[in-house]
Order: structure tokens, then C-alpha cells, then sequence
């Protein structure tokens, strides 16, 4: 009795985690433009993709690793901020699901699958976000495409090849920032989103 009251009492807080973030993520308040926590913005996005970084049946754990330097409030567009956040952590979740279809036990053992998010003050007015995986990367030919629309490389119905650029137009047009890509076939991939601090 005592252990299912337990766990009963770690789901209702999962729960409760889960809906704080779901609620935060889409808040109407949070199209505004207004002073925002960014790290907040990507812990409930993770929050909201923890289903997908558990090891599962069909796959093995990603692992989260961040490193956050403390950061001041930023001027932006939360709510928008987070579908950036939510588009490029769901690629990194996708390439490393890929991979490990083409890795074996023990492979995946050696180099097990993370995902590293880290948070620097840069210059004086600008932060900048790196989100890095250990996936397959991405073949030089294609980088040149990744921010067009409906540039995807997913079978039909899984990706609909809007995330990027999307997420383009959100940082570069929304938000006078930058967006970069790095990424090493066999090493994984890195985006940095650069953004000012006050426009
Ligand atoms: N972390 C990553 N590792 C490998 N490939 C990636 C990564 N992120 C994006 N891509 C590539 O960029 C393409 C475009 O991404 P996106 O615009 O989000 O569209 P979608 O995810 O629907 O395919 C993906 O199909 C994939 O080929
Ligand atoms: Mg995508």
C-alpha cells in the first residue's frame, strides 16, 4: 500500500509538471512580446519531450546534458522562442532514433545517444543557445537546404519539413538574431541560436 501510494503520488506530480508546461508553453501571454527566463522556456520543453527521451521498447535513453551560465531576462517572444526550442530538440530526438536504427547493442553502449544544451552571455547584448547531438550529422551537400521550406528528409508523414525554416524566420525576422548550423557527418550536429538581449 505505502509503495502505491508513492507512486501515485510521483505520477500526480509528473502530471502536474507536465500541464505547468504545456500551459506555459502555449499561453496566450506568452505571444507577447516581454521580458523572458530563457532556461525556463527550455527545461519545459524538455518537460514536454521526456516521453521521447525515455528508453522505450523501439528506443534506447537519450541522455540531457546542460550546462546553463547564468543568464539575464531577455526581451523576446516566449511562446515563439519555445517552438524554435521545440523544433530543433525534436530533430536532435529524430537523428538519434535514425542512428541507433543502424547502430547495434553494443555501439550504442559505447556512445551512448545524448543531447547537450548549453547557454552562454555573449558580447554585451547577445545570448546564445547551443543545442548538440550525437547523431549521424548531416552530409555537407544538404546544410545549404535545411532552413528552406518543405526541405525534409523523413518519409512521408513524418516530416513535413517546415520546422527549420520556421524556426529561421522566428529568430532571424521576429527576433534580429542568428541561426546557425554546424554538424560533422558521423560526429552529430550542433544549432546555435544567437539573440540580443533588449532590441
Ligand atoms: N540534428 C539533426 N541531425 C541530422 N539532420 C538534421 C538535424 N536537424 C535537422 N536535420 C535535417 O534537416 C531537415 C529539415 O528539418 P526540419 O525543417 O525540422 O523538417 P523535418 O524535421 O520535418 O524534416 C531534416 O529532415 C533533417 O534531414
Ligand atoms: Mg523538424
Amino acid at each position: 500500500m505505502p509503495q502505491v501510494l508513492d507512486s501515485i503520488k510521483v505520477g500526480a506530480e509528473r502530471i502536474i509538471e507536465i500541464v505547468k508546461s504545456l500551459r506555459n508553453f502555449s499561453r496566450l501571454d506568452e505571444a507577447e512580446y516581454k521580458e523572458a527566463h530563457i532556461h525556463e522556456g527550455i527545461d519545459g520543453t524538455l518537460v514536454i519531450l521526456n516521453h521521447r527521451l525515455k528508453a522505450n521498447g523501439k528506443n534506447p535513453a537519450i541522455q540531457v546534458i546542460k550546462e546553463y551560465s547564468p543568464l539575464p531576462l531577455v526581451t523576446c517572444y516566449p511562446g515563439q522562442l519555445n517552438q524554435v526550442f521545440m523544433n530543433i530538440l525534436s530533430n536532435a530526438v529524430d537523428a538519434l532514433e535514425e542512428y541507433n536504427q543502424k547502430r547495434t547493442k553494443e555501439e550504442i553502449k559505447q556512445n551512448p545517444s545524448q543531447i547537450k544544451v548549453y547557454t552562454q552571455k555573449i558580447e554585451d547584448n547577445w545570448i546564445k543557445i547551443g543545442i548538440q547531438d550525437n547523431a549521424g550529422g548531416i552530409p555537407e551537400k544538404l546544410t545549404s537546404k535545411l532552413f528552406d521550406p518543405f526541405f525534409t528528409t523523413k518519409p512521408v508523414g513524418k516530416g513535413t519539413g517546415l520546422g527549420l525554416s520556421i524556426s529561421y524566420q522566428i529568430i532571424i525576422e521576429k527576433h534580429g538574431g542568428r541561426l546557425f548550423c554546424n554538424s560533422k557527418l558521423g560526429e552529430g550536429t550542433e544549432f546555435i541560436i544567437e539573440i540580443p538581449i533588449r532590441p
